[in-house]
């Protein structure tokens, strides 16, 4: 029989093994279990190993395994072909070695190969000095992806590529480093997944080593994300988002799938709080984040939107606006309070509100040619009352947004090919008008049946999208 500590320890290491293909450290069991002592890891480790759930193997790289795993079987060689810059452009391909890593860091088809990276350049989108890159043989490369390129004819160098005017433009991620713009580039692949590798870790006399390799998996666009939003939210890279539009749960008591919606005001408040620091990270300079809260409740006289627009002030975003999104539901009206009387009536709240925010300047930067609202739009949208109706079919949600508030959002704050997120998914509102209106997008959500409907809705856009541009194509 397992304690309920030693299980929730062997959960935990078979779901890392599972994802990572290596056994979590005892460093990072601590930290996922807020132990204040390794030590006490170390004992759970040894009861587990004690009830033959867990295998140590001595002077192995990973000395976790779980009893009935068969630790290589996930893994594949490619050719490690040298040392990449993410500098300055140097020559690269040196010795031709090979590396083992696990199955899942490279794509379903393709050739791949990896390299050594060297220099800062690319640190914002997390690829650091020392770290090995997984590439993905390719000629070709989207706006944004970040790849291994060509240049000068014997140069090559690992850069976000974007296509300018009169050539293309490599863009460094890291603030500090100027932009490389050549007229001609051959692209040799893009970048897969980082592997990054840890040192050794000794506790007393046990030779306990810590993770020899970890894989961090680039992170993908276009992706229904079903996980914690701090879990997922962390996996994003820095700089990344220009427009986050969300609703968080209000804390009301609403009857969601996977969330209690019901915490002490004050924990619900710090909870949201890092979710708001980890939004700032994840925007570009510039980005804008869309936040919708109710307005005051009827019951308890709580001024969320007002508290959460101090802590954005507080974290130094910038507050810009706030749009009425006038719902039309006085109709629906159940509650007068004192009816009639002046003695304790209540304005019942038959709008919410966007709060916008913008982080560190006012302009989002993008070309003229990808602002794809019409002057119509412009007209309509830039004045703050909104009446839109509520979302009346829920897709088995109680809160989705209706698409047109969405719509209105995409188009007058973002451009085209834009990264759109929404943390706190639900149905995949954002996702689906984010793939309608040709921007990218990061859903995350806490329930698999919300992100089991987003998918289907994403997937059902992207093919009537196919079939489209299918047609037009015919037609020409
Ligand atoms: C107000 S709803 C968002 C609805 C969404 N805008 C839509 O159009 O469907 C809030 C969502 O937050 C999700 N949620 C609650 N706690 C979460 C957590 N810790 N991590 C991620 N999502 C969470 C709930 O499952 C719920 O779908």
């Amino acid at each position: 029989m397992l304690t309920k500590r030693q299980k929730q320890i062997l959960d935990y290491i078979t779901k890392c093994i599972k994802e990572n293909d290596y056994a979590p450290s005892l460093e990072e069991i601590k930290r996922h279990f807020r132990l204040s002592s390794v030590s006490t890891i170390h004992q759970h480790i040894e009861a587990l190993r004690g009830k033959e759930y867990l295998e140590k193997i001595e002077n192995q790289p990973r000395s976790i395994e779980l009893s009935h795993q068969k630790k290589h079987s996930d893994l594949i060689r490619i050719p490690l072909l040298g040392t990449i810059a993410a500098g300055e452009p140097i020559e690269a391909i040196e010795d031709r070695e090979t590396i083992k890593i696990p199955k899942s860091q490279i794509s379903k088809s393709g050739e791949h190969y990896a390299l050594r990276v060297q220099g800062d350049s690319m640190i914002d989108e997390g690829i650091f000095d020392g770290d090995t890159v997984v590439i993905r043989k390719q000629p070709t490369a989207e706006n944004g992806e970040t790849v291994v390129a060509l240049i000068n004819d014997n140069e090559v160098t690992l850069k976000k590529i974007y296509r300018e005017k009169n050539g293309f433009r490599l863009q460094p991620a890291n603030p500090t480093l100027r932009p490389i713009f050549t007229k001609e580039i051959v692209i040799q692949g893009k970048v897969i997944s980082v592997i990054r590798t840890f040192k050794e870790l000794k506790i007393g006399a046990k030779t306990f080593r810590v993770v020899k390799q970890k894989a961090i998996k680039k992170f993908e666009f276009d992706k229904i994300i079903c996980g914690d939003v701090l879990e997922k939210m962390a996996e994003i890279p820095n700089n990344s988002i220009d427009l986050a539009i969300t609703s968080p749960p209000y804390n009301v008591g609403k009857d969601y799938d996977n969330h209690f919606d019901k915490m002490k005001y004050q924990e619900y408040l710090d909870w949201l709080e890092k979710v708001w620091q980890e939004t700032k990270r994840v925007l570009v300079p510039g980005g804008r984040f869309a936040l919708n809260i109710a307005p005051t409740g009827i019951k308890d006289f709580v001024p969320l939107h007002h508290d959460f627009t101090n802590q954005f002030r507080k974290l130094g975003m910038k507050f810009r606006t706030e749009i009425i999104w006038y719902k039309q539901t006085m109709l629906k009206r159940t509650a007068w309070g004192s009816f009639k009387s002046p003695s304790n009536p209540h304005i019942v709240p038959s709008w919410e509100y966007v709060l916008i925010f913008s982080k560190d300047k006012d302009k989002l930067d993008g070309s003229y040619k990808k602002a794809d609202i019409t002057k119509d739009e412009f007209m309509k949208f830039s004045d703050g009352m909104w009446r839109i109706q509520p979302e009346r079919r829920r897709k088995g949600h109680p809160a989705p947004f209706p698409e047109e508030l969405i719509y209105r959002l995409i188009k007058f704050y973002s451009y085209k090919n834009n990264n759109v997120l929404d943390m706190f998914g639900g149905t995949g509102t954002v996702a689906a008008v984010a793939v309608k209106t040709g921007r990218h997008f990061v859903h995350i959500d806490i329930s698999p049946q919300y992100c089991k409907t987003a998918q289907e809705r994403v997937n059902t856009i992207s093919k009537q999208q196919k079939l489209i541009i299918n047609r037009k194509e015919k037609t020409l």
